[in-house]
């Protein structure tokens, strides 16, 4: 049985989570992550000026998590339009005045042998939010404190306690198609190394996703093909926006736990088929999975919850070279690296435990056995003996 020890030392020696993974880009040879953690975005709130310029907040933010070890740190929802974002104070790349604040971000993230990825999004019948802090009110945030009109798929609110959006027309589906465009090359100049676009969550591109939220009854509603037109043509847009060197991702709601008033529904098993078309013939090389974020549905909040949802997509991405992540209370090392070694996702996002501990990956991979100087962790820190 010899065979058989030198795979058990294998298997205590590497871990799966500390081992490099590539996100594939159409030209070149893609973006090595130095391991499998990855942070999700997060939104801080933090943009004083409400400007969306990058604050110091953010450095320290996304600096004591590139520090920490993470292969992987992605910046928060980055509103490709100033309507689109969550909040008044959420980050922004619809000006180039915002370019020069996110490139302190990438530069300090490669100091440390992290990759940096930014979320765009556009939050549509979901923007004009108050910030998710203590004490915040619920609902549209009105003009006279600073909110904006909203639009989506549809006249109707997104969410019952939000004013009614207007419903894009031809002429405003094309604005936001080159915002994220737009949004994309400001990116590239900021110095990211990948680009997650934001169609979870119930924001707009999910608004469009889902039969609940989506009720068109021109090219971009209806069936599977009508409802995810709008997200194609943002990622084909994106895609020739973005470098052609550069992997492109997007983060997915896999199922809105629920369906739509006729029955028909957003779940794992359109998701997949959304998946295996954007890797095959939209050049996205990263996929996200997570879900949620319009009404009416339950989600069994539990460890690792979503990651069978993660498992359908990597399921049906097998044989091509796409990298799928699983988030949702995935908290402990060992719990990563069993949804890693049982092939149920190719990377982990680690979202609340990474604010808990910043150095989360540095501690998983002292947990696994890795030591920190093996990783990218700061050294400054190694004699706090992860
Ligand atoms: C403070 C906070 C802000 C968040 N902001 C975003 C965001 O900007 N974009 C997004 O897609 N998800 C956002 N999320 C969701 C997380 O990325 C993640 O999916 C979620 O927290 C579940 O993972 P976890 O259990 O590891 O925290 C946010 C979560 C938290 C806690």
């Amino acid at each position: 049985m010899p065979g058989a020890a030198a795979r058990l030392v294998l298997i205590v020696t590497s871990p799966l989570l500390f081992s490099p993974v590539t996100l594939p880009a159409p030209e070149g040879p893609g973006l090595e992550l130095l391991n499998r953690a990855i942070v999700p975005p997060m939104c801080q709130y933090a943009v004083d000026a409400e400007d969306g310029v990058p604050t110091d907040w953010h450095l320290v933010h996304t600096g004591a998590m590139a520090a920490g070890g993470f292969g992987l740190v992605t910046v928060e929802a980055t509103g490709v339009e100033a309507r689109g974002r969550i909040s008044p104070r959420d980050l922004g790349l619809w000006d180039d005045a915002q370019v020069p604040a996110h490139a302190r971000l990438t530069a300090f993230a490669h100091t440390q042998g992290a990759a940096i990825a930014v979320q765009l999004g556009h939050a549509g019948g979901k923007a004009s939010t108050y910030p998710w802090l203590p004490g915040a009110s619920e609902g549209t945030v009105p003009a006279a404190e600073g909110g904006w009109p909203t639009v989506s798929a549809t006249a109707q609110p997104t969410l019952p306690e939000l004013d009614a959006p207007a419903a894009l027309d031809a002429a405003g589906l094309d604005e936001v198609v080159e915002a994220f465009a737009s949004a994309a090359r400001r990116a590239d100049a900021a110095g990211y190394d990948a680009v997650q676009i934001h169609a979870a969550h119930g924001y707009l591109l999910h608004q469009f996703l889902s039969p609940i939220t989506n009720t068109r009854t021109d090219g971009y509603g209806g069936d599977e093909a009508g409802r995810t037109r709008l997200l194609l043509r943002v990622v084909d847009a994106v895609r020739a926006a973005w470098s052609a060197h550069k992997p492109l991702g997007i983060r997915l709601s896999a199922t809105d736990w629920t369906e739509g008033e006729d029955g028909t529904v957003w779940d794992a098993r359109a998701t997949a088929r959304l998946a295996r078309t954007l890797v095959d013939e939209h050049g996205v090389g990263w996929i996200d999975v997570s879900s949620g974020g319009l009404a009416g549905g339950r989600i069994p909040v539990g460890p690792g919850y979503q990651v069978p949802l993660a498992q359908a997509v990597t399921e049906a991405l097998a044989c091509t070279q796409a990298v799928v992540s699983a988030v949702g209370l995935i908290e402990e090392a060992a719990q990563a690296e069993t949804i890693l070694a049982t092939g149920q996702a190719h990377a982990v996002s680690i979202g609340r435990a990474a604010l808990r501990d910043p150095h989360w990956a540095a501690s998983a991979a002292s947990t696994l056995g890795v030591q920190a100087k093996a990783i990218h962790a700061a050294p400054q820190y190694w004699r706090a003996r992860f």
